[in-house]
This record gives structure tokens, C-alpha cells and sequence, in this order.
């Protein structure tokens, strides 16, 4: 099966991300837009692996704080085109740790610099406005092991996991 680790993001996120991809697609773009139960935030990308088991063992070694992410700006990779994010000093450090917990275990995954993006358009057709990213903020307080399919109409992703952030210190 093939497996990736991601933040799920919270309603008012997927909200001012849907809405920009509303404000894109009245802008004249046209592509593969990423339907709204799909954005996510990928810390790392496993890939085919045959059972889940020893990768959530790895990702309960993970230990981290709640943090808050805010959009910033929309950004692309070729014809992908994503959102980015403010501040990520907590996020790297997140994606690095559950990375490293990855290894230790020696789980295989994409080693590729992480880039924190969340994907708005796939095969995006038309111009990339400088602007058209509403203001929004989650606060981070677990990640989640999901699974990725491919179903009739798209992805198919699901939860197989989650991972909670130790609660926040007094
Ligand atoms: P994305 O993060 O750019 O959207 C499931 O495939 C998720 O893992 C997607 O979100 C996908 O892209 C991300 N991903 C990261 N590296 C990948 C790779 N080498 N192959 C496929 N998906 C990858």
C-alpha cells in the first residue's frame, strides 16, 4: 500500500483554500484541482510499503509541541501549484524528526528536501497571480499516517493513524 505522512488541516484552512481555488479558477485557470477532503500537508512520503504497523511504532517515537501554521503566499513546481506557509521553524522540525524516526526503524521514504506546500492545482493551465491567498491559521496538534489510493474518480486518501503533540506546557 502506498503510505505518506501529512498534517490534516482544519475546516477554516480548507475553507480559505478552497476559496482560492475558486478565485483561481474565476481567474481563467484551469487544471486538477485538489477536492477539498484531499488538501493535506505531507511531512514525508513513504510510498509503497507493505504494512503499517512498524511505521506507526516509528511515528509514536515522534515528540512535539502543538504549533500554529498560517498561509503565505501560493507558490509552484513547474505546473503544481500550492499554497505555502508562514513561521514553519516548529513545521520543519516536526518533518525533520518524523523523518528521523522513520530511519531509525529503517522505513524507506522520499528523501527530497522538504518543501512545506500544500497542493492547490495539479497540471495547472494559466498565470500564477502574485495574489489570491485569504488569511487563515490552524494550530498543529497531531499528524496522521494515510494511505493513498487510487480511486474512479481521484485519490483516495485515508487515515490509518495519528500521532498527538504532548499537551502544551503552563
Ligand atoms: P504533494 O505533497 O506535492 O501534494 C500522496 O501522494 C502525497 O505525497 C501527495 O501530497 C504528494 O504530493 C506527496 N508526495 C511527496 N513526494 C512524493 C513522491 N515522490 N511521489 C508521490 N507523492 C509524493
Amino acid at each position: 500500500m502506498r503510505l505518506f505522512v501529512a498534517v490534516r488541516l482544519s475546516d477554516e484552512m480548507k475553507e480559505a483554500l478552497l476559496s482560492a481555488q475558486n478565485a483561481l479558477f474565476d481567474r481563467g485557470v484551469r487544471g486538477d484541482f485538489t477536492p477539498e477532503e484531499n488538501l493535506h500537508l505531507t511531512l514525508a512520503f513513504i510510498g509503497d510499503y507493505p504494512d503499517p504497523g512498524p511505521v506507526l511504532d516509528a511515528l509514536e517515537m515522534v515528540a512535539f509541541s502543538p504549533f500554529a501554521l498560517t498561509l503565505e503566499g501560493l507558490g509552484c513546481f513547474g505546473d503544481l501549484w500550492w499554497a505555502g506557509l508562514r513561521g514553519s521553524a516548529s513545521l520543519e522540525a516536526l518533518a525533520r524528526r518524523v523523518r528521523r524516526a522513520l530511519a531509525e526503524h529503517e522505513i524507506p521514504f522520499d528523501r527530497k528536501r522538504f518543501s512545506p506546500h500544500i497542493t492547490l492545482i495539479r497540471r495547472a493551465r494559466g498565470k500564477l497571480p502574485g495574489t489570491a491567498l485569504p488569511s487563515a491559521s490552524m494550530t498543529v496538534r497531531s499528524f496522521s499516517l494515510m494511505r493513498s489510493d487510487r480511486g474512479r474518480h481521484g485519490m483516495i486518501y485515508t487515515e490509518l493513524g495519528a500521532k498527538e503533540a504532548a499537551p502544551a506546557s503552563e
